[in-house]
């Protein structure tokens, strides 16, 4: 931890008094000089602390301030081990993820950002990441023998993690569209991107590296132009240390489930929180768009749809969209 983390977290634990530059010179072994820069840092962070003469610094309580200690604070104790990094801003969660994957980090390490200068969306797309108003994360895996066609199901399950995640955090009730955007009343308010690297010899995953990112709030003045009909936030209103506990939230949940034998049966969840399931909706071909029935998503993940001539297919998430026309 360095000085700015260390002093985050004796101003998170006392939030309730100010502690004098003196104070928290002495419990940090740092000088004064040394307590004002990191106040300074933090600040351009974003953390709230206020200042007052002879008095000292404290933490403003009801801020949203993400930090490793106040993601840790909610963070299920059968995980306390892993890896956390937390930045204010990086380029990308995934990235880092990725690094720490080649360098050896074990399964369970997170990368957690308040903002991304190159956040990755799905197909080559880049991902809507402000500072502020959304939590971008990504978990390292390395799944012990996963075939390739197999891990969707980490993606299926991480939406799963995240709608029971979101609905922990809020009074919203949140939707799964095939196979990883989570919806809230019409709205896309996060997305997930799974990426892995493979080994040939084996075709099973060497690592995975799960990123999502969730909405938290509408970025003042909305969201941009060429995202602004879909996109759509959990809350309305700033809450109280958000982005920490669901955070903590998301990654307990998952790594939970991933961890429980069959992913914990988690298939059934899924369809229960399908926005496709027993709708009619546009199947994106090659060929241009086909309307079809939903009739299941199977337990591989596959979408089994009906078009209208009564022929029926199972279509692969990774080589067909659709499109939520019909019915809503
Ligand atoms: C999508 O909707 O297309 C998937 C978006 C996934 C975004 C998350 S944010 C955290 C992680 N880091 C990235 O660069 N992308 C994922």
């Amino acid at each position: 931890m360095n000085t700015k983390e260390k002093l985050l977290g004796l101003l998170e634990s006392n939030t309730e008094k100010y502690l004098s530059g003196e104070d928290i010179a002495e419990a940090l072994g740092i000088s004064r000089t040394a307590v004002w820069k990191a106040v300074n840092a933090l600040r351009s962070d974003g953390c709230d602390i206020e200042a007052i003469s002879n008095k000292g610094y404290r933490l403003v309580s009801d801020a949203d301030v993400l930090s490793e200690n106040g993601i840790r604070k909610h963070l299920d104790t059968s995980i306390a081990d892993i890896g956390l990094s937390v930045y204010p801003v990086t380029d990308s969660t995934n990235i880092r993820v990725r690094e720490a994957a080649l360098s050896g980090a074990p399964e369970g390490f997170a990368a957690v950002a308040g903002s991304q200068t190159a956040g990755r969306g799905r197909l080559g797309r880049s991902f809507y990441s402000p500072s502020g108003t959304g939590l971008y994360l990504s978990l390292l895996l390395r799944p012990a023998a996963l075939p390739s066609r197999q891990t969707i199901k980490i993606t299926t399950l991480a939406a799963v993690a995240a709608c029971e995640a979101i609905e922990a955090v809020s009074d919203r009730k949140a939707m799964i569209k095939w196979v990883n955007d989570i919806f809230i009343d019409g709205k896309k308010v996060s997305g997930i991107l799974t990426e892995a690297s493979f080994s040939l010899e084996s075709d099973s995953a060497e690592y995975v590296i799960l990123g999502i990112g969730f909405n938290i709030l509408t970025p003042e003045g909305g969201f941009p132009e060429e995202i602004k009909n879909i996109a759509g936030a959990i809350f309305d209103r700033p809450q109280k240390d958000i982005r920490n506990r669901l955070a903590a939230e998301f990654i307990s949940r998952f790594m939970a489930a991933y961890r429980a034998p069959r992913f914990g049966g988690y298939e059934e969840k899924y369809r229960a929180r399908s926005l496709a399931v027993g709708h009619t909706v546009d199947v994106l071909l090659p060929a241009g768009p086909k309307e079809a029935y939903v009739l299941d998503v199977d337990d591989d993940c596959r979408l089994i749809v009906r078009y209208p001539d009564g022929t029926e297919d199972s279509l692969y998430s990774g080589e067909v969209s659709i499109k939520l026309s019909h019915a809503r």
